[in-house]
């Protein structure tokens, strides 16, 4: 049996303070918002699995894709003896570079999903018998505590999780990563890219409305952590394209005025006829915007790669 750790950063403390300041902050605000994070309790992350399966959610198999056609480059690229995820989720494709990393001593996956990192494990334990893996239930926003492995260090960041972060917590969150990389360490960096509207609007609004329950269920989480009395039905999930900011917004549009009670922060929050709360931000890119973006942050873009359909790119970039 290979060594399994699991350290708890973000105790379960910190954890409900952190969700009664985003809640009280963002609902008190002009324009409602809950941050993304809140939707991955264990119910959320199997709906977001159902997502990655769904016909319309092109992004999971774009990446697959390339993954697989690119795992033997990568490897060579980067000579990995530690692979850091963040947003790891399942780490259901990361298993195709991790059987491409002949050298590689340790997984990181970093999620603040304890169900998810639980079932990664338990699957990559079984097909990797010698990988040391050690996850950590952590926010990949804040400062992580990363286990001493051997370098050099691939840091992986897929699934485009970086779109859901606004454009000033994507810099400090990429300068950030920035340093954690040492000479010879590289990031890998999965974007969606911009593409034809209707595309973009069915794979965050599908036939089955697997995404407006995921949507949803954030005010399920909120119901349970704060004891709120949220009727997640009386709020109608919606995804727009906004083309000034190139990116995809998730709502939740209360179908009627009604008042919301969370008995946790002593707060009643009133909702008009078609008020929404954003819940989502999922970006689009374009290289010219990765490739700036990363050297605003002391990166160098080394390689990109796009699926067959120019859908979604991988970047390989190393500090400069
Ligand atoms: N990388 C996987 C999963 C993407 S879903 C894939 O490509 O399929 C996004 C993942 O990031 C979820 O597992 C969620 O729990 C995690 N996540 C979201 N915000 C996070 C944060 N601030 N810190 C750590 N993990 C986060
Ligand atoms: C995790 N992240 C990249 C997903 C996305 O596409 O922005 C989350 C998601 N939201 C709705 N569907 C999927």
């Amino acid at each position: 049996m290979s060594p399994f750790l699991l350290t708890r950063t973000l105790d379960e403390h910190a954890a409900e303070s952190a969700l009664r300041t985003d809640v009280l902050e963002g609902l008190r605000m002009a324009q409602k918002a809950l941050p993304p994070k809140w939707f991955y309790d264990s119910r959320g992350s199997e709906l977001f699995e159902e997502i990655t399966r769904l016909p319309e959610y092109y992004p999971t198999r774009a990446e697959r894709e390339i993954l697989l056609a690119r795992a033997t480059e990568i490897a060579a690229a980067s000579g990995a003896r530690t692979l850091i995820e963040l947003g790891s989720g399942s780490s259901e494709k990361t298993r195709h570079l991790i059987d491409a990393l002949p050298a590689l001593h340790a997984y990181v996956p970093v999620d603040v999903s304890e169900s998810a990192l639980a079932g990664a494990a338990r699957e990559l334990l079984r097909r990797h018998p010698r990988l040391l893996v050690h996850a950590l239930i952590a926010d990949f926003t804040s400062a992580l505590r990363l286990p001493q492995t051997p370098g050099p260090r691939l840091v992986a960041f897929l699934g485009g999780t970086i779109g859901n972060l606004l454009p000033p917590e994507r810099q400090t969150f990429l300068r950030a990563v920035r340093a954690m990389l040492s000479p010879g360490d590289a990031l890998l960096l999965g974007t969606d890219l911009v593409k034809e509207e209707a595309v973009l609007v069915a794979a965050y609004d599908d036939a089955q409305g697997v995404t407006a329950e995921f949507n949803r269920n954030v005010l399920h989480v909120i119901n349970r952590e704060l004891d709120a009395d949220f009727d997640p039905d009386a709020f109608a999930h919606v995804a727009r394209w906004n083309p000034d900011e190139e990116w995809i917004e998730m709502r939740l549009r209360a179908r009627e005025a009604q008042t919301v009670k969370i008995r946790g922060l002593d707060l009643v929050v009133p909702f008009a006829t078609g008020e929404d709360v954003r819940t989502e931000v999922s970006a689009k890119f374009r290289q010219e915007g990765v490739k700036s973006e990363l050297a605003s942050a002391g990166m160098e873009l080394t390689e990109w790669w796009t699926d067959s359909e120019g859908r979604f790119a991988l970047s390989l970039a190393k500090a400069s």
